[in-house]
């Protein structure tokens, strides 16, 4: 089977090596690939979201199945597109993969179909914006609504630092049209765990669950970044706690997005957070994570091309996930 995988970086240099251990693979080809990717495949220097590029490439080289790594071009409707083109391809339509591309599309549902979270409101009037602040208190949370490269949120420990993200968002504009829409939630408190689950739109098949970490500096201090490092699998995530969390998170969030007519078909990643009230969603991602793709492909001993063949064919029920029993962990340089 021929395979093209969409994307650059880390998540996706580990997609590949995972998939060039399928025996299945009869050719892997990158776009746009990187120096590191390109001991397992062929790679061409497409841009991600050049769609047309990307599916001439798929042409080109016959391929029988499309894998789509990072975000930005599936909210470009790129599985749309090699869909409407009679491709096979693993990853969510546009309108399903607002799951992570629309904040307030995403808690909106979660708070319809009961999948635990915070409470939240979304604005984009400023002063409206400061009134439901001032009402809520600190810590707050603030999230640019759309795709902000994991920089659209902002963790507010005080009323002033909140009230400033307010006008950083909607008035300054800082992270443009993705905060034309400010998402205003209530801060949850708890250790943070990562959990895949890979979905035809009805079943799902799990990886290890894993924690990133976020923060630059040594000790937990300095900004926020896409991610320092991974382990997996996350201590704090029991076996009751995993139940709990397939049960009551991801299934349920597949089944709505179903049910809404956008079933989601591709990686979902719930970020997870254990507070005291149990376990709560504080976002959920529509691909896998960087660099937590690092740790958790490394423990599936299940051949992932079956998996996403299966996401695909709508046959996701018969896969049965095999992981390996140790831990694994990365760190970003
Ligand atoms: P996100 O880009 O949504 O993953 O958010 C980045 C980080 O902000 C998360 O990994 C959390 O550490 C933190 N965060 C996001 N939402 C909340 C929330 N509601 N409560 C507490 N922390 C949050
Ligand atoms: N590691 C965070 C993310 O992939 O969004």
């Amino acid at each position: 089977m021929k395979v093209l995988l969409v994307g650059k970086g880390g998540r996706e240099n580990a997609m590949a090596w995972k998939l060039a251990q399928s025996p299945r693979l009869t050719g892997l080809y990158c776009a746009p690939g990187s120096r590191g990717m390109a001991q397992y495949g062929e790679c061409r220097d497409i841009d991600v979201m050049d769609i047309e590029g990307q599916i001439d490439f798929a042409k080109e080289k016959a391929v029988d199945l499309i894998v789509i790594g990072p975000e930005s071009p599936l909210e470009a409707g790129i599985a749309d597109r090699f869909d409407e083109e009679g491709f096979k391809v693993f990853g969510p339509s546009a309108s399903a993969a607002k799951i992570e591309t629309d904040k307030d599309f995403a808690l909106d549902l979660m708070h319809r179909y009961g999948i635990p979270t915070g409470t939240f409101a979304t604005f984009s009037d400023p002063d409206e914006a400061k009134a439901y602040v001032n009402e809520q208190g600190a810590p707050i949370v603030l999230k640019a609504a759309g795709l902000a490269a994991g920089k659209g949120v902002i963790v507010a420990k005080t009323l002033d630092e909140a009230l400033a993200a307010v006008d950083e968002i909607l008035v300054d504009a800082a992270f443009g049209e993705a905060g034309a829409k400010l998402v205003v939630m209530e801060y949850l408190d708890g250790e943070e765990a990562s959990i895949f689950g890979f979905t035809d739109g009805k079943d799902i098949v799990y990886a290890v669950s894993s924690q990133d970490h976020k923060r630059i500096g040594e000790g937990e201090t300095g900004p926020n970044t896409g991610g320092m490092g991974a382990y997996a699998p996350a201590p704090v995530i029991t076996k009751e706690l995993q139940k709990e969390i397939y049960d009551r998170i991801m299934k349920p969030t597949v089944d709505a997005l179903a049910s809404e007519g956008t079933p989601f078909k591709g990686i979902l990643y719930g970020g997870i957070i254990i507070t005291a009230k149990g376990p709560q969603v504080i976002e959920f991602n529509c691909r896998l994570g960087d660099p937590e793709a690092q740790v958790v492909l490394p423990l599936m001993k299940t051949d992932i091309l079956d998996i996403f063949e299966a996401g695909v064919n709508g046959t996701i029920g018969q896969i049965q996930m095999e992981l390996d029993a140790r831990a694994a962990c990365c760190v970003v340089m």
